[in-house]
């Protein structure tokens, strides 16, 4: 049994970055699910949600897209400090912004993974769950990651989830079995 957020332990952030249509969100539930049935206090803080409220106020232009990773940053590393496991599905598309939340998690000590949900752009195109690939290749939807706005690929993730063939329950539970080794909270004591 883990124990995450028992006795005023540290947590953890579990940071999923991918384009559009990989699979982070879907993941991330999965892995919720999993944390829950082991009574792991955690939270998923979602790009798409968050944009609904917190940063309502931010659109996709390189400085916006910036705030929008730092503020979700800035909520995760709280959440993490207060004893969750935090995992944040979000495209974060910029290494520099991810460097700097990684940055800050070090900073005051608390663990951080970076999990690359490394599904191709042809994969998630041809999914296109919300139809919005179809809606940027016709240019109705400016600055869409990995057709007009750069995804730069994490160079050396902690985790990279080739999601190809994969049922996401499955993905999930093989992440779970990588983060025990990597996050303290969730080490299985055996
Ligand atoms: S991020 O780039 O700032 O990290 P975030 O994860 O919060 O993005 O939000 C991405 C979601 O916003 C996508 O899943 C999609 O539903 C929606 N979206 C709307 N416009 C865009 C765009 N131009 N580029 C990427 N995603 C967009």
């Amino acid at each position: 049994m883990a124990g995450g957020g028992l006795g005023g332990a540290i947590g953890g952030t579990v940071w999923l970055t991918g384009l559009s249509g990989s699979g982070k969100s879907t993941i991330a539930g999965h892995l919720r699910s999993l944390l829950d049935r082991d009574g792991v206090p955690a939270l998923v803080l979602d790009g798409d949600e968050l944009r609904e409220g917190l940063n309502a106020d931010l659109g996709f232009g390189e400085a916006d897209r910036a705030e929008n990773v730092r503020r979700v940053g800035e909520v995760a590393l709280l959440f993490a400090r207060h004893g969750f496991v935090v995992l944040v599905p979000v495209i974060s598309p910029y290494a520099a912004g991810r460097a700097a939340v990684r940055a800050r998690h070090d900073r005051l000590a608390t663990p951080y993974v970076e999990v690359h949900v490394a599904t191709p752009l042809e994969v998630c195109e041809a999914r296109d769950p919300k139809g919005l690939y179809v809606k940027a290749r016709a240019g109705l939807i400016e600055r869409f990651t990995g057709i007009s706005d750069p995804y730069e690929p994490p160079p050396s993730p902690e985790v990279r989830l080739d999601t190809d063939g994969t049922e996401p329950g499955a993905l999930a539970a093989g992440l779970l079995e990588r983060l025990r080794r990597l996050v303290p909270a969730l080490a299985s004591g055996d």
